[in-house]
């Protein structure tokens, strides 16, 4: 059957606009040729939108992307942004998207790619193999508990409030018992249940839903050891579980085991549209010169075929292009290791776009 895929992509700012432009391309080389079309509408997030209409997120992008089938997001933040008041920064931007979509199960995989491991700082061995995801809760927790500033002077205070409800932690738990079910059948759940009431409820939670899933399992760990095992051991990990700051938090971590943050992409579900985006920001220290790695965006594409359109073929054609390209020899700067850099981030997206053509004028030819 074909499909349509209307899709709303928001560059946003920094590095955002370079692999997005890369991520489109990819998936419009992916579905060159097939029976899906593709529609696509460029919008402002973060800060490129607060300039241009005075909002990081203005209703009408907004209303697009509740209206479209799935959402591509770059990056967002700028450094002139601390001047702006914080409900009008990049980031206030991301959040209050994520938050109308209301995708509240963030799947971030972290892989470790043979032809780069010298990538990573660990020994080869430890990091070699790694393969795991880190299912994220996108939608509550501290990130939109109830955060205010009282007093004056040396008497100023602000307060952060992590909330959670057995609800939220029932149906993200649901979701990292499903995807482990079609892995290596091992849940790790990850909180601070020594010290934090949430933690408590979310231990409690967790356990029962493994009981429902007799097949995983199901195992609970202290974020602080988590964090060490995750450099000591990080092919123990199959499905990390957490909470929205630990996830933030550690998934950064897994980024730099596999040696780089511009390698990781990920996948927002659950609510209205699905949202794709790379685990990494903006960064503007090397925002518009051709550096960033494109990986995750394009990671990010394939997560986009498999979860919103079950186009698994076409998720499978994106990971072994990007497979093919690692293996010959292509590396942007953030992986150079010894060999050096010889890519950046438009000639690594062309060579993956290069191997899906090939493939596709084969499939041409092998059909006349
Ligand atoms: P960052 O991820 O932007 O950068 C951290 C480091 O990793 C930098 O040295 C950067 O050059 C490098 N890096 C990042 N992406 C890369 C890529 N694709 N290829 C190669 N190297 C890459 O994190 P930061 O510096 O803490 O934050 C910068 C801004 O981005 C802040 O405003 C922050 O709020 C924002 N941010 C946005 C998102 C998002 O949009 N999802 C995520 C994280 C941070
Ligand atoms: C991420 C980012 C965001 C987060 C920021 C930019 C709000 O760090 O997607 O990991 O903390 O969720
Ligand atoms: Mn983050």
């Amino acid at each position: 059957m074909s499909k349509k895929i209307r899709l709303v992509v928001l560059p946003g700012d920094g590095v955002g606009p370079d692999v997005s432009r890369v991520a489109l391309d990819v998936l419009r080389a992916v579905l060159a040729g097939g029976r899906h079309e593709l529609e696509s509408e460029d919008r402002l997030i973060g800060w490129a939108a607060y300039q241009a209409e005075g909002t990081p997120l203005s209703d009408a992008t907004i209303a697009a992307c509740l209206e479209a089938d799935a959402v591509f997001l770059g990056a967002v933040g700028h450094p002139e942004a601390e001047k702006v008041s914080p409900a009008l920064r990049p980031e206030a931007g991301l959040l209050r998207l994520r938050s109308a979509l209301g995708c509240y199960a963030n799947l971030r995989p972290a892989r470790a790619y043979a032809p780069i491991l010298d990538a990573s700082p660990l020994h080869p061995e430890v990091v070699s193999g790694t393969d795991l995801i880190i299912v994220r809760e996108l939608a509550g927790g501290l990130y939109y508990g109830k955060s205010r500033e009282t007093g004056l002077g040396n008497r100023r205070r602000a307060i952060d409030t992590e909330a959670y409800s057995v609800t939220e932690v029932r149906r993200i738990a649901k979701v990292a018992f499903d995807l482990a079910r079609a892995r290596r059948k091992i849940v790790t759940s990850i909180d601070k249940a020594n010290v934090l009431s949430t933690s408590r409820l979310w231990r409690e939670i967790v356990n029962e839903v493994a009981a429902g899933y007799s097949d995983v399992k199901c195992s609970h760990m202290l974020v602080d050891r988590a964090a060490m095992e995750l450099v000591l051991k990080p092919k123990s990990f199959d499905v990390m579980l957490m909470s929205n700051l630990f996830g933030d938090i550690l998934s950064d971590e897994a980024a730099g085991v596999v040696g780089s943050i511009g390698l990781l992409g990920s996948a927002s579900l659950g609510g209205k549209t699905d949202l794709y985006e790379p685990v990494h920001g903006s960064a503007p220290d090397i925002a518009g010169q051709d550096k960033a790695n494109p990986i995750g965006a394009i990671v990010s594409v394939a997560m986009m075929l498999r979860h919103t359109f079950r186009l698994e073929k076409e998720a499978g054609k994106v990971e072994a292009a990007l497979d093919r390209v690692l293996a010959s020899g292509l590396r942007t700067p953030d992986v150079a290791g010894r060999a050096g850099a010889n890519a950046g981030t438009r000639a690594f997206g062309a060579a993956v776009i290069e191997v899906l053509a090939a493939e596709s004028r084969l499939a041409v030819a092998r059909a006349s």
